[in-house]
């Protein structure tokens, strides 16, 4: 089913989820990486794509946000005070990947580089104090976002190990077996 259900993530929500997922990892972990490991192989290869794949998400993104709004009525529910934390933990996610890719595009326009997305600027490059200020702020953001899907992840094995509850199910297109 394409659409959501109380009980299913349908598969447009659940492309969203593991094609963004996959994006941002890749992100994060060749950045961090060649801290620890400078001129790693790993790093040298995703990081040349930082800012096509950056802004992959942030175009992505904008569409995923209109779908989840258009869906939320049909998702499974989430009831009580640990699943409504759930919600705002995914409400401060999506924020996160639009203000990500958001401060980088605006850093790099800002600082006179422009855009250039598969080899083809998208921008050129401008001078606006204003805009490179954002800076200062991808980097905070890459360690909140990072602080927030590690939370995430612990959450999602707590539910599939410990709980033992069809979380991690619904997000995979699994059926419950019970
Ligand atoms: C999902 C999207 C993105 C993620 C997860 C991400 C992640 C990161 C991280 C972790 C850093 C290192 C920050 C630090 O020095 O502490 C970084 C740096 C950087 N990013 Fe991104 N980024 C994203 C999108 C973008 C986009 C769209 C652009 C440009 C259009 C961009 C341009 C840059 C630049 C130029 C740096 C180097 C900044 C510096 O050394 O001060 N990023 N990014
Ligand atoms: C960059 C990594 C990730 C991000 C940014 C992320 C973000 C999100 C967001 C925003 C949602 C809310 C549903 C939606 O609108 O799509 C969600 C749901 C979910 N995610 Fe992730 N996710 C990531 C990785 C993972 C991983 C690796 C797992 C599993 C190990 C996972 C398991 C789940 C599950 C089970 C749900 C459903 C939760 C529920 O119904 O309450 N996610 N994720």
């Amino acid at each position: 089913m394409l659409k959501d259900s109380p009980q299913h993530y349908g598969s447009v929500t659940r492309a969203f989820h593991w094609l963004i997922a996959l994006l941002v990892i890749a992100q994060l972990t060749s950045v961090f990486s060649s801290f620890l490991w400078e001129h790693n192989a790993y790093s040298l290869l995703i990081l040349p794509w930082h800012t096509t794949i950056g802004v992959s998400v942030l175009t992505v993104m904008a569409i995923r946000t209109l779908w989840a709004l258009s869906q939320l009525s049909r998702r499974p529910a989430h009831e009580g005070r640990l699943q409504r934390l759930a919600i705002a933990g995914h409400v401060i996610m999506y924020a996160l990947l639009i203000l990500m890719p958001l401060s980088g595009a605006l850093m790099t326009w800002g600082s006179g580089y422009g855009i250039h997305v598969f080899g083809t600027a998208w921008f050129e490059g401008a001078d606006a104090p204003w805009a490179a200020g954002f800076g200062k702020l991808h980097g905070t953001f890459a360690w909140l976002l990072s602080f927030m899907i590690v939370g995430h992840i612990v959450m999602a094995m707590y539910h599939h190990f410990g709980r033992r509850d069809d979380t991690l199910r619904r997000m995979l297109g699994r059926k419950d077996p019970g």
